[in-house]
């Protein structure tokens, strides 16, 4: 049985990392550690963070560092370290320079926190979720990338605005690669109980998917330097959540697959169920063939740039 007490380790105090490790701290569920290769730059925020403590109302602390030593007995290290995207890059344009750095943050973590859980932000999501399996070397309950969480929480969005319903009435799954070919699950949307099918056309559907997978890109060109980093750090939290509830909650995260959607030695976006230990389960879906189909398509993707590294 692990203590109730947590510590979760954000590593890069960058955009994502800093807005993360603000929402972990506020919201009183972990003692934080907030590390950046930066020198100082984590120890920064993290005072800044810790100043604000007595009106925010949290009794947790937090670290800023350079030192993977205050890692140690981390119950989930989440790795943003990394580029972030400029306007007209795709999320694979940042490919070699964040693989050197998820490998060199996946060292460490072996070293430091061994008993932790990994969840991946950094992009191209897919290949760097595979890259920290590979250089972690751990079970792979235990390495997972943010991706769907926060791919179907932009599809609710979206869709609650089109039709003007609470977002919380919602529910669907992304699937697949955190990229072009993401695959909203439209088979498997539902909005009040109903198909999605049933309360918007096609072509109108159609248009919110293409949405989605833009989203992102839409962000980066509005903010002229660096991607999202509100929407990914709640959805990182989502996912903190459904393990801390050790409850065998669902959400969609990318996954080492071995064998399970038909794939092999790739991690991919599949709905994960989560307990204090991780993944426990990867529930399988009834997909309809055009699903199937895009489906495969997107592992085509990412194989073709796990090849590259
Ligand atoms: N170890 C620790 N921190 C590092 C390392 C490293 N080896 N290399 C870079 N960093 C830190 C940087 O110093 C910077 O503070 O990672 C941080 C990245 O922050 P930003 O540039 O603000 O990027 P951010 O918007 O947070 O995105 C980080 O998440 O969503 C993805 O595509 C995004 O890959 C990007 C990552």
């Amino acid at each position: 049985m692990k203590p109730s007490l947590y510590k979760i380790s954000v590593i890069g105090a960058g955009a994502v990392g800093a807005t993360l490790a603000q929402r972990l701290f506020e919201s009183g569920f972990a003692d934080v550690v907030l590390l950046d290769v930066v020198k100082n730059i984590a120890r920064g925020k993290a005072l800044d963070l810790m100043d604000a403590a007595p009106i925010m109302g949290t009794e947790k602390s937090i670290v800023g560092t350079d030192d993977y030593k205050d890692i140690r007995d981390s119950d989930i290290v989440v790795i943003t370290a990394g580029l972030p995207r400029k306007p007209g890059m795709t999320r694979e344009d940042l490919i070699s320079k964040n693989a050197a750095i998820v490998k060199d943050v996946s060292s460490k973590i072996k070293i430091h926190a061994p008993e932790a859980i990994v969840i991946v932000v950094t992009n191209p999501l897919d290949i760097m979720t595979y890259l920290a399996y590979k250089a972690t070397g751990f079970n792979r309950n235990r390495v997972v990338g943010m991706a769907g969480a926060l791919d179907g929480s932009r599809f609710i969005a979206l869709i609650a605005d089109e039709l003007k319903v609470r977002r919380d009435l919602i529910k669907t799954y992304v699937m697949g690669s955190h990229g072009d070919t993401m695959v909203p699950i439209i088979s498997q949307t539902f909005v009040n109980g109903r198909l999605l099918s049933s309360v918007i056309p096609k072509d109108k559907i159609e248009s919110i998917v293409k949405r989605t997978c833009d989203r992102g890109a839409e962000i980066v060109s509005l903010l002229g330097t660096g991607s999202a980093y509100y929407s990914p750090s709640a959805a990182v939290l989502k996912m903190v959540k459904a393990m801390m509830d050790d409850a065998g909650d669902v959400v969609t995260a990318s996954f080492y697959l071995n064998g399970e959607y038909g794939l092999k030695d790739i991690c991919m976006g599949v709905p994960c169920r989560f307990d204090r230990r991780g993944v426990i389960d990867v529930m399988k879906l009834e997909l309809s063939n055009e699903e199937k189909e895009l489906f495969s398509r997107s592992a085509v993707a990412v194989k073709s740039s796990i090849d590259l590294i």
